[in-house]
């Protein structure tokens, strides 16, 4: 058990993922378990609309966190609260920075935003880095379905390719417009425009999301599979979807493991498929509810490499 202690870093985020069922939030709180019990002071977040973390744990969690025991907070975030901050922060950046919008209808705009498809990823990646800022050494991040985290988790890089777009356009815009004023005042003209410096600004911010999901001592990816096909098969399209990003996976949990011959076969594949990729074997337990039950399976954990 005490080879979990590799996956832990200073004000590092440890991200579970893995597709529905196969454990996901159980090892979340088995691993914060264990960080909060080497007197870490850990947060365990579940960031899955449909919250089991409170359950797993056996106790009741809503969107600010709770402490659970010595060390170990968690909570259940409230996805429509997230919306909802994050678009009153986008809107106050745009009243800030684009005063002429109340030209057109404002209201009925924000109104779109609200149902703009991606607006859940976005407030989502922005909970993720905002979370960079409390103060837990370590922060666990139980995840809802693959699908979903992988285009939060990319969005950096899907950011990045618009605000070049972005910035190309407008750049070319405020050029125009220098050329025009140059001429009409007959000497050169240089104009300072606030939106382009707020494209500049973020461009630099999302850049820096890049950096952080790609540095492994600041992100860790964790992939839970049981030794069945379509998980394992889920987990070769996330290592693929990641690695085309240059985000490498730092853990694979082997969840629900019995000694048989089928989950050996699976251990060995998953060993000869990812051989720089640790295995964190989390044998099969009839009783995984609350803490209690929990310590007990930790201590059966092993890690292979
Ligand atoms: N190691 C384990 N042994 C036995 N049952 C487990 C184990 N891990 C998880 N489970 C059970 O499997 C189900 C799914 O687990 P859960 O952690 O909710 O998965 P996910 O969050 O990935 O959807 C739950 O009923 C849970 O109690
Ligand atoms: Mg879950």
């Amino acid at each position: 058990m005490n080879e979990l202690r590799y996956f832990l870093s200073e004000k590092g985020l440890i991200i579970i993922c893995g597709k529905g069922g196969v454990g996901k939030t159980t090892f979340s709180a088995l691993y914060a378990l264990f960080s909060s019990s080497l007197g870490i002071k850990t947060f365990v977040t579940s960031i899955d609309p449909a919250h089991h973390l409170g359950n797993v744990l056996g106790v009741r969690l809503g969107h600010e966190p709770t402490l659970v025991m010595d060390n170990l907070y968690a909570n259940e975030v409230d996805i429509d609260l997230l919306i909802k901050e994050y678009i009153d922060r986008t809107v106050k950046a745009i009243r800030n920075v684009y005063t002429e919008i109340q030209v057109f209808n404002f209201d009925r705009y924000i109104e779109m935003l609200k149902e703009s498809p991606g607006v859940e990823e976005d407030a989502l990646f922005s909970y993720l880095m905002e979370l960079r800022k409390n103060d837990y050494p370590v922060t666990i991040v139980d995840t809802p379905a693959t699908s979903i985290t992988t285009r939060v988790l990319k969005l950096p890089w899907l950011q990045s390719l618009w605000l070049d777009k972005l910035i190309d356009l407008r750049s070319k815009i405020i050029g125009y417009k220098e050329v025009i004023e140059s001429i009409s005042q007959g000497r050169k003209i240089k104009i300072r425009d606030a939106m382009l410096e707020e494209l500049i600004r973020m461009h630099g911010e999302v850049e820096e999301y890049k950096s952080l999901m790609m540095d492994p001592n600041k992100t860790k990816l964790i992939f839970v599979v049981t030794a069945e096909e379509l998980p394992i098969l889920e987990l070769k399209r996330f290592v693929n979807a990641m690695g085309r990003v240059n985000v490498k996976i730092q853990g694979i949990v082997l969840n629900k493991y019995v000694d048989n011959e089928s989950n050996n076969k699976r251990l060995n594949q998953l060993r000869g498929e990812y051989r720089e990729i640790p295995i964190i074997i989390v044998p099969y337990s009839e009783n995984v509810i609350g803490v209690e039950n929990l310590m007990k399976l930790l201590n059966k954990i092993r890690v292979v490499w």
